[in-house]
């Protein structure tokens, strides 16, 4: 495996992480952009699943890096013929690719692509692993606290189907952060600790909403949407309990009126669309370290 492939957030450093943060950062102080010499820089973006936010902020990302960007579309490629996943990878990096970015619906697909030699990205496994989500809710926490450490994170909905939630608990936890659990009983995972939701949105700094992951075999058990939202769902009644400080966050898609009242998506403690904003950031970062690129140094304009 690549050294500069991204795959599970274990596989970065504290200090990688911070690295990474820290470019990303750059990225948007500057919004021109640093003049690396990437107009040579082939990438391919192999999106197995549906997504909006992961597969088109890479792209923008590496279109404003000034890569060469393809857009793999399996529907119309020969693994409709039986191609596996390896020998779809295998043949971008033997015609000349230097980086792909996978999203696919298999929990740890890249266990199957040790042998490749250019960098993989991981843009979702499943319910394994979502690193650049990841990075970006760090961004985004770090952008409002100025810290990672000490903050109490709410995690709550569809835990046992979620990539966000394993990625954020194994990165916060270890940078020093509280994350605890809400939701459903159906949907607790073993060594998450939970936390009654309504003493936890009064307790947290961050209350992160899931969408129940439907792709996934969840479903609603039964209640109706509102009757989701009045019970496991952030109603304006809980927003008024927040912490005058606490923000509110969402991987998304979000599903308005189910685990979120729809006026709240945009409300003032919403940091839903920076999230977004800051995923172009940190893709950027990733990008710039898929292709060997040393991190900027302290202070570097
Ligand atoms: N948060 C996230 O992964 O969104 P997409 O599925 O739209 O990429």
């Amino acid at each position: 495996m690549n050294p500069y492939s991204l795959l599970k957030m274990s596989d970065l450093s504290n200090e990688d992480i911070f690295s990474i943060l820290h470019d990303a950062k750059l990225f948007d102080n500057s919004r021109k952009d640093w003049q690396l010499p990437m107009q040579n820089a082939l990438v391919a973006n192999l999106f197995f699943e549906a997504s909006t936010r992961t597969h088109f902020s890479f792209e923008s990302a590496q279109l404003q890096l000034g890569c060469k960007v393809a857009d793999f579309q399996a529907g119309s490629s020969s693994v409709t013929k039986g191609e596996t996943l390896y020998d779809t990878v295998k043949t971008f990096e033997s015609i000349g690719y230097g980086c792909v970015v996978i999203r696919h619906s298999q929990d740890e697909y890249f266990e199957q692509l040790k042998d490749i030699r250019i960098p993989i990205v991981n843009a979702g496994d499943g319910k394994g692993n979502h690193p650049s989500q990841c990075l970006l809710d760090l961004l985004t926490f770090y952008n409002e606290f100025g810290t990672l450490s000490g903050l109490k994170v709410l995690i709550t909905g569809d835990i046992s189907h979620s990539r966000v939630a394993a990625s954020d608990k194994e990165a916060l936890e270890r940078l020093g952060s509280t994350v605890r659990f809400a939701g459903p009983k159906e949907w607790e995972r073993e060594g998450y600790p939970t936390m009654d939701f309504d003493e936890g949105i009064q307790w947290a700094d961050v209350v992160m909403m899931l969408r129940i992951q439907k792709e996934r075999g969840a479903s609603l058990q039964g209640m109706s949407d509102g009757e989701y939202l009045e019970k496991y769902g952030l109603t304006k009644e809980r927003y008024s309990h927040m912490q005058d400080h606490a923000i509110i966050c969402h991987p998304a898609p979000v599903n308005r009126g189910i685990e979120i009242d729809s006026d709240l998506v945009e409300a003032e403690k919403s940091r839903i669309f920076t999230q977004m904003h800051n995923g172009m950031l940190v893709r950027k970062a990733i990008i710039k370290r898929a292709f060997g690129f040393a991190p900027f140094e302290e202070g570097q304009k």
